[in-house]
């Protein structure tokens, strides 16, 4: 039997798109399908002014498909040097939607992230100000802090004292993992609202280091135990307004995944949306669907919603998926759920 299901078009609130040929291979999975995206500024050198933004969101509209009209919100890595004036101009003149601060040291390209939380605090009181969004990676880099406890100890020891100097600070605690931060967001004023993965609502710790290790399901934060993958799947399907979809699709090659090293990042760009309507599904929640995916994110954001429509149809066989991308630089794995997809995407 055939079921369709028409939404809003979605935008996904925290994308990795890299830059060079990896973007020009990982862009069109997203712009496709997606309305808009929150664009993560952890490149190499990272983004850190208004300028570099500006010209990196002419190279993403550069590689978009002809009849793809997707909307790239361009976002500014955070430094204990970040100049204030340029984020406060740049954010007046919509060249950036957010601000990022990365942990030093916390995940992928975070080194020049940031140390002392509370140099941050001047920039903080004109965002406040100014109503511009702070995105954050919410883990402690304390190497007395085990890796499964890095986002609950980051939000007592660092988030919650932000948030209670900057109550009207606007904040998304980024691709959350945690019962603890679940409850955190459910507890929180409007201001603060969370991201959550496709891949953390599918994966749990097990999935990944139980009978093998799986490189292409380790991301940070790291998934957690079954009952944290469950909070946040009963978050996402809720339709509580502070929790929407942030895919943190993050394309990295093989090599570099499967290594002795790996990378962290899953890449679920290609498949995020036939996962989410399938998760949503079994939990007979389908109708929270678009709340998630295309509504939540945008109120919070203060944007209209997308115009436009796409139409979600459950397909009678399982729809096939790349299981990897092919580029000049390497080939890219695709993220596998572990179980078939019958939905898929009329854009
Ligand atoms: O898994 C992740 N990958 N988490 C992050 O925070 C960064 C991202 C990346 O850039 O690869
Ligand atoms: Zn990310």
């Amino acid at each position: 039997m055939t079921k369709e299901l028409e939404i809003v078009r979605p935008d996904d609130w925290h994308l990795h798109l890299r830059d060079g040929t990896i973007l020009k291979s990982v862009l069109p999975y997203t712009s496709k399908i997606f309305g808009r995206s929150i664009i993560m500024p952890n490149l190499i050198p990272p983004i850190t002014t208004v300028q570099d933004a500006t010209m990196y969101k002419d190279r993403i509209i550069e590689a978009l498909p002809n009849d793809h009209s997707f909307r790239p919100l361009m976002t500014l890595y955070l430094t204990e040097t970040t100049d204030v004036m340029d984020l406060a101009e740049g954010f007046a003149k919509n060249l950036i939607s957010a601000v990022k601060l990365y942990p030093a040291g916390a995940t992928t390209n975070s080194s020049l992230g940031v140390n002392d939380f509370k140099r941050l605090y001047k920039i903080f009181e004109k965002m406040e100000e100014i109503g511009c969004i702070l995105c954050v990676h919410g883990e402690i880099v304390d190497p007395d802090v085990d890796i499964f406890d890095r986002e609950h100890v980051f939000i007592e020891r660092v988030l919650d004292p932000i948030i209670r100097t900057f109550p009207n600070l606007k904040v998304v605690m980024e691709h959350i993992t945690t019962e603890e931060a679940v409850n955190y967001i459910e507890t929180s004023n409007e201001n603060v609202a969370a991201t959550i993965t496709t891949h953390h609502l599918v994966i749990n710790r097990n999935l990944m280091l139980a009978g093998g290790i799986k490189p292409h399901y380790y991301c940070l934060p790291v998934a957690k135990r079954e009952k944290h993958r469950v909070a946040l799947l009963n978050a996402a399907v809720s339709g509580n307004s502070s929790f929407f979809l942030g895919t943190d699709s993050a394309p990295h090659f093989d090599s570099q995944k499967e290594s002795s090293c790996g990378c962290a990042g899953c890449f679920t760009a290609p498949n995020t949306l036939p996962i989410l309507a399938q998760l949503f599904e079994q939990e007979s929640l389908l109708k929270e669907l678009e709340k998630f995916v295309s509504i939540n994110g945008a109120n919070f954001y203060n944007l209209p919603l997308n115009s436009e429509h796409i139409k979600l149809v459950k397909e009678e066989y399982p729809v096939e998926f790349p299981n990897k991308i092919f580029t000049s630089e390497g080939d890219i794995t695709v993220f596998d759920p572990g179980f078939p997809l019958y939905w898929s995407v009329k854009s």
